[in-house]
């Protein structure tokens, strides 16, 4: 080495040893401190393939279904897909049970299926991000059949044992379950093994090192068939107090709080982080992201080397079925942006495949106000500090399924409390009206890609029925409508992905107890943008203390924008500062 190098070898160490870490790391303040990362400037589009498309008619949307609308995925502008799990799996909660997780689902496909999924989505420039389901596996995976079958196999580990000549298992709750008991009674060993989630979903033990391995080597799997990230699936809930200490009364109304970050679980994360997150250019993802804006920090912090970004549910949890307020939701917001200012990465998302759709949740699905209530929550979304996630079918303001007889449903939570609330004598009259506007099921009717019979969604009977409203509200219509919600989507990613002032850029609140109008600035190297927005179906001002005058308006979900600070119905406006 000649002794310039060695020089300047020695001078690019000491500047980077001097460099405080997470100032380097994170800090937005200007543009060459950014941190740039692709999956900070990505926008996700999330796909359901159950229901996306079908392309053999058997009624199920498949892979080659996706294949065949590629063209259409890659005109939304978007960056990255995330496919909800397309592994082999009984369907129990419809591919949340992996009972293979190096094979496709058969209803899905095949592998040479998914590389040429991938492929198509590469080729257009767009990544694509798996969920990766390792909290639980299906009771039908080798491994839990395997761990079943005596109290010595080698496989027992792999899982949560309870033998049953030690009592009762302090008691868990389950999301799923039909008791809401979470240990299931094995006699095959007299033993109980734990289920966060159904049954069907046994929980992993990933205290045993060997449980660790086999998830690292899959998602190497993966990943080196170049998939570009991962959604962790209730990784949140992963570690466990394997001594199973008992739970006070009542814990289950706030079982979060008993369940997620607990034991070593930032030690698995970093782990998998040195493993196999390292070494492959992907992002990561944590859904569910515990209890505190603090907790989902701690997931993310760069400095940390876990995930790269948290997906938390306060916001999305906001909206009930008697509405919600927009003094809360802009508070929420604003507090969980507040703690990811300076470091750290948030998912921005009001929807996915476990709520009810955006537009009838958070938006007003009547016929009026549909179309500008989904424009401006779009808006909102764009325009957020943070990745924004849009869920297919949103991009159409889908609107909730409209089913009433429980015949209609298919979602195993929504079955299963269905049964439970018939065991404990409930007012189901009740329960129906409860999951018309909340089951899991209003997300998962086809996706709406025409008015001819089943929504061009199939040739044959779909697994769930198609939204009744699809003659009117599809893909098709939109295309053609310049102004259709369809249509002012692509305008407003194509919008974001023109402004990183819209991805970096510091979050402002204004007008803060305004319990109307949504109004915030975002600001980047000089450049300052004002975002107001209309949550209610009157006109409505705001009262930013902006000089109006000095502004210029960008663009807007009305046809003729305001230009003022007075708001029509759901109207959404983004204007420049002079
Ligand atoms: C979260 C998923 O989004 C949901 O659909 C699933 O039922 C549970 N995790 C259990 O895997
Ligand atoms: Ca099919």
């Amino acid at each position: 080495m000649t002794k310039r190098i060695f020089q300047a070898i020695v001078i690019i160490t000491v500047l980077g040893m001097i460099t405080p870490r997470g100032y380097s790391q994170e800090h937005p303040a200007s543009k060459d401190s950014l941190n740039r990362k692709w999956w900070k400037e990505a926008i996700v589009y999330q796909i359901y393939p159950r229901s996306f498309k079908d392309n053999n008619g058997d009624g199920i949307g498949d892979l080659k279904g996706i294949i065949s609308k590629l063209d259409y995925i890659k005109s939304l502008g978007i960056d990255v897909v995330w496919l909800n799990p397309i592994y082999s799996s009984p369907n129990d909660d419809n591919g949340y049970d992996v009972s293979d997780y190096r094979n496709i689902m058969k209803d899905f496909g095949t592998m040479d299926d998914f590389d040429a999924l991938l492929k198509g989505l590469h080729d257009r420039g767009i990544k694509l991000v798996m969920d990766l389901v390792v909290n639980h596996s299906s009771d039908e995976h080798e491994w839990f059949k395997q761990s079943r079958s005596s109290r010595t196999n080698p496989y027992r580990d792999y899982y949560h044992w309870w033998n049953a000549e030690q009592g009762k298992p302090p008691y868990r709750y389950s999301l799923f379950d039909v008791n809401h008991d979470a240990w299931r009674y094995d006699s095959l060993t007299n033993a109980y093994y734990l289920h966060y989630f159904s049954r069907k979903q046994p929980d992993l033990n990933w205290e045993n090192p060997k449980v660790r391995t086999e998830v690292f080597d899959m998602m190497k799997f993966w990943a080196d068939k170049g998939i570009d990230g991962f959604r962790l699936d209730a990784f949140q809930f992963a570690a466990k107090d394997t001594t199973f200490p008992g739970f006070p009364p009542g814990f289950e109304k706030h079982f979060s709080k008993y369940y997620a970050m607990q034991g070593n679980l930032h030690g698995y994360l970093q782990e998998m982080n040195k493993e196999v997150l390292s070494k492959y250019n992907v992002m990561s993802v944590a859904e569910g992201a515990g209890n505190t804006p603090e907790d989902a920090h701690n997931l993310v912090d760069a400095d940390r080397h876990e995930l790269n970004m948290a997906y938390a549910f306060e916001g999305v949890d906001i909206a009930k079925r008697g509405g919600y307020s927009l003094l809360h939701f802009k508070e929420v917001f604003s507090r969980w942006h507040s703690t990811f200012a300076e470091k750290g990465w948030l998912s921005i998302f009001l929807a996915n495949h476990d709520q009810a759709r955006l537009v009838s949740r958070f938006g007003n699905d009547s016929p009026q106000f549909r179309e500008a209530s989904a424009k401006m929550l779009a808006t909102f979304l764009m325009t957020m500090r943070g990745t924004p996630y849009y869920y297919n079918g949103d991009e159409l303001g889908m609107t909730n399924a409209g089913f009433d007889k429980i015949g209609d449903f298919r979602d195993v939570q929504t079955l299963n409390e269905y049964k439970h609330q018939q065991s404990i004598g409930a007012d189901m009259s009740k329960y129906m009206h409860q999951i018309a506007f909340e089951s899991r099921d209003n997300a998962r009717t086809p996706f709406q890609w025409d008015g001819t019979a089943n929504a061009g969604f199939t040739t044959g009977t779909p697994w769930i029925q198609v939204n009744k409203n699809y003659t009117s509200i599809n893909a098709s219509a939109e295309e053609k409508d310049p102004n259709s919600v369809l249509n002012y989507f692509r305008k407003i990613v194509k919008f974001r992905k023109d402004n990183l002032v819209l991805v970096y850029g510091k979050y402002k609140l204004l007008d803060k107890d305004n319990p109307d109008t949504y109004s915030y600035t975002r600001e980047l190297d000089g450049k300052k943008l004002l975002v107001m927005l209309n949550f209610t179906n009157k006109n409505a001002a705001t009262h930013t203390g902006i000089d109006m005058g000095k502004t210029k308006m960008l663009i807007g979900n009305y046809e003729h924008p305001s230009d003022n600070d007075t708001l029509r119905a759901y109207e959404a406006v983004i204007f420049e500062l002079k």
